[in-house]
């Protein structure tokens, strides 16, 4: 009876009120303190939230004012998602229930003015976005109760004056990251902050700041300072280089400032390591001078510059870079020697360039980014120059590591097999827009020998080409294959066996082909589902291409069992027929053996007599008699049957040939009935 009580108990006992089924939201399906109200055309906060919730996001409903009473209760709170609707109004304290909260988005909202009592208990919080507003004023104490804040976004709004950052600042001791990006600042000036502040992260890109002056340490922390996207001349007035000694990062991308203000910029600087000048446009050599100038440059961005022409003597100063940008560029004419002085290079970046020979004395660089047009031309290059022949190493850089091209068609047929020769330590190859079809018979010559060499590789991208079949891998002995990634191909057939010849793989990525639900793939979904070493990922969203009936189904919901039963059936019908026919004459030969021979003997005689036309057929009997009983035979027998009665008698001496085999056992069969006539 124990156990039914304690059944009844539990069906009678009120269930856990996250347990119930909430009217506008729901809960995440691993995680029910995770609750999401998005996109429901909500004007207010659901009033059904679970107290236990930790994770709430009401993003993109319709709701303008937020009430005292919309998240009482919700103690436990930590992560809570307003954005992407009309908020204009926050009621006082609205927020004082939050006490765990430790992050908050308001992004894409309407609030212009942040009261005083606006974040009243949130004590705890660290994160802060209010990117997208109209925030044009911000009160003295708005802040004071953020204690803990590090971050905070305010991207796109109407801050223009600094006074206002400076309240949040000031309340805010810990805060580390202040984005300003798309505000009408103007100015940025040391006299505007009391004391030193704490920020390392400082966006004040696609501002109309026209000054920037400091003249005591402001910022002794700041290590990152993103000024791009500034388009008037900045006024830079950095009396000493001791401001900025801890910046590490300075972005300067699409920038338009005169050449004095990039120059005493980079004279203020003390020892940065990351220079972005993407798309500055009239990038001169004077500004790759001082550029350069700073000894402890390592990372330079020069993409999207129009460079046509990079002289031998241009990147000269910067021979300590490590990692070098120049994508989207024009280089057509890049001296022989122009990058070969960058013996630290580690990573360089030739995507979107035309440019030829230069891969030489590079033997740090260990990443390469690449464009096909660029490759095409080099080994038209190198052709000319150095005969086919030394074509056999084209990429003489023996710690490359990581080399990735993108190939815009028609240009695959100039790539040999002996491309990737030399790339001995290569791990990571990706390569997009060449290989078609089967690639064995097309575009590139023998393709498993084209991976021939890279022993060691780890990872192989083939996506968005246009392979059809993969079992060119089989023999391409990648036997340290770690992660393949073929998304974006017209693969409809997989052969599992290739696989096997891949030991190491444990990531596969086919999304995006075409697979075609019919038997050929069984085998394929089947290793899919079983094998536990490859992890294949996305594989529940593959979908069916063909044949028709199955097109949008998904790949693994096809049903490829009964294209193993059609076979096993038959299999079975015939191993049982098989079996039953042994079992049966096995039967026959034990207990039957001499009926059978009899049998045989029968047919045999029958067939025989059939074909002879013996005795049994011409004659009324056959007549098997002593030699001595002769005479009466013929003097009384034969007279009286043949004779009177009409019978045919086969005699032996009389009707039989001589030298027939048969003869006797003819004799044998039909002596019963002489002996009856006999008497
Ligand atoms: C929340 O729900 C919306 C649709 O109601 C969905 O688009 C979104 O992906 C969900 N977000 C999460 C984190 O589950
Ligand atoms: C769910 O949304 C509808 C329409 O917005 C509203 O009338 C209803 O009160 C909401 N339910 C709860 C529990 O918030
Ligand atoms: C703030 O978080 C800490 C742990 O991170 C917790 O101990 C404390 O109780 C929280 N404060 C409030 C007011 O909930
Ligand atoms: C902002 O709100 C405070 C308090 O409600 C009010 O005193 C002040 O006038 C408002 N400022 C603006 C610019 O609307
Ligand atoms: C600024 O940070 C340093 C350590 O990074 C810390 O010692 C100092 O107290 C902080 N200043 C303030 C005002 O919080
Ligand atoms: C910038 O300086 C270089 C030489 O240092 C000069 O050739 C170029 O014309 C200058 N550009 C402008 C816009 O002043
Ligand atoms: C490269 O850096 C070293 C110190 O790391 C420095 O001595 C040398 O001058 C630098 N070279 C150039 C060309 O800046
Ligand atoms: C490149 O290295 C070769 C020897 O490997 C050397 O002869 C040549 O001078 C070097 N070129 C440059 C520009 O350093
Ligand atoms: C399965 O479909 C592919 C592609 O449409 C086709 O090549 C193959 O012959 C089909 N296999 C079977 C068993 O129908």
């Amino acid at each position: 009876m124990e156990p039914l009580f304690s059944l009844l108990f539990l069906l009678l006992l009120p269930r856990p009120s996250w347990l119930y089924s909430l009217h506008n939201c729901s809960t995440d399906a691993t995680d029910s303190r995770k609750i999401n109200c998005s996109e429901h055309k909500l004007s207010r906060i659901p009033s059904d939230i679970p107290k236990s919730a930790k994770y709430l996001s009401v993003y993109h409903n319709n709701i303008q004012w937020i009430r005292q009473s919309d998240f009482s209760g919700l103690s436990e709170l930590q992560t809570l998602k307003l954005g992407r609707n009309q908020i204009s109004h926050i009621e006082d304290a609205a927020f004082s229930h939050l006490s765990s909260l430790t992050e908050l988005y308001l992004d894409r909202n309407r609030l212009a003015n942040l009261t005083d009592h606006m974040f009243t208990g949130l004590s705890n919080l660290t994160v802060l976005g209010l990117r997208s507003n109209k925030i044009n004023h911000i009160s003295e104490l708005a802040f004071a109760p953020l204690t803990k804040l590090l971050e905070i976004v305010l991207w796109d709004n109407l801050l223009s004056s600094m006074s206002d950052i400076v309240n949040i600042v000031l309340l805010c001791p810990l805060l580390k990251s202040l984005d300003l990006t798309q505000n009408p600042l103007t100015s940025i000036e040391s006299e505007q902050f009391p004391f030193p502040l704490n920020i390392t992260f400082l966006d004040l890109s696609m501002t109309p700041l026209s000054r920037f002056s400091l003249h005591s340490d402001v910022f002794p922390h700041l290590q990152t300072l993103d000024l791009s996207n500034i388009h008037n001349d900045l006024q830079w007035d950095v009396s000493d280089k001791a401001f900025l000694k801890s910046l590490r990062t300075l972005d300067l991308g699409l920038t338009g400032f005169t050449n004095e203000t990039y120059q005493s910029i980079f004279q203020s600087l003390d020892s940065p390591k990351d220079l972005n000048l993407r798309g500055v446009g009239r990038l001169d050599e004077g500004l790759l001078d001082w550029a350069c100038g700073i000894q402890t440059l390592e990372i330079l961005d020069l993409s999207f510059n129009n460079i046509l022409v990079l002289k031998d003597s241009l990147l000269l100063p910067c021979s300590n870079l490590t990692e070098l940008v120049l994508s989207v560029n024009i280089l057509r004419d890049l001296g022989p020697s122009s990058l070969q002085m960058l013996t630290r290079l580690s990573w360089l970046n030739l995507g979107g360039t035309l440019l030829k020979g230069v891969f030489r004395n590079m033997t740090r660089l260990t990443e390469l980014d690449l464009q096909s047009e660029s490759v095409t031309e080099m080994l038209l290059y190198e052709g000319a120059s150095r005969g086919r022949s030394q074509l056999q190493k084209f990429f003489n850089l023996p710690s490359l590591q990581t080399l990735r091209i993108i190939v815009s068609k028609g240009v695959c047929s100039a790539f040999t097999k002996g491309l990737l020769q030399g790339l001995d330590d290569l791990k990571v190859l990706s390569w997009r827009g060449c290989f078609q079809g089967d690639p064995d018979s097309k575009a590139l010559h023998h393709t498993p020998q084209l991976f021939r060499p890279l022993t060691v590789l780890q990872t192989l991208d083939l996506s968005s080409n246009q392979l059809k079949s993969v079992d060119f891998l089989s023999e391409a002995d990648l036997t340290q294959l770690q992660t393949l990634i073929l998304k974006s191909n017209d693969l409809s057939v997989i052969n599992d066996r290739v696989f096997e010849a891949l030991p190491s793989l444990r990531y596969l990525d086919l999304s995006d082909n075409t697979f075609a639900c019919n038997c050929s793939n069984a085998d394929f979904i089947d290793w899919v589902i079983r094998n536990t070493q490859v992890y294949v990922n996305r594989a529940y969203q593959y979908k069916c291409e063909s044949p028709e009936s199955h097109q949008g189904a998904l790949l693994l919901e096809f049903d490829y069992r009964w294209c193993w039963e059609s076979v096993g059936l038959f299999c079975f019908l015939c191993s049982s027929a098989l079996v039953l026919l042994t079992l049966f004459l096995t039967f026959l030969h034990h207990f039957l053996r001499f009926h059978l021979l009899y049998g045989f003997y029968l047919l045999r005689a029958f067939l025989y007599h059939r074909q002879q036309r013996g005795c049994a057929e011409i004659y009324d009997a056959f007549v098997s008699y002593n030699v001595h009983d002769e005479e009466w035979v013929y003097r009384e027998l034969l007279p009286e049957l043949e004779g009177r009665q009409g019978w045919k008698l086969c005699l032996h001496h009389r009707d039989f040939e001589p030298g027939d085999s048969t003869a006797p056992f003819m004799i044998r069969l039909t002596f019963n009935h002489s002996s009856v006539l006999k008497h």
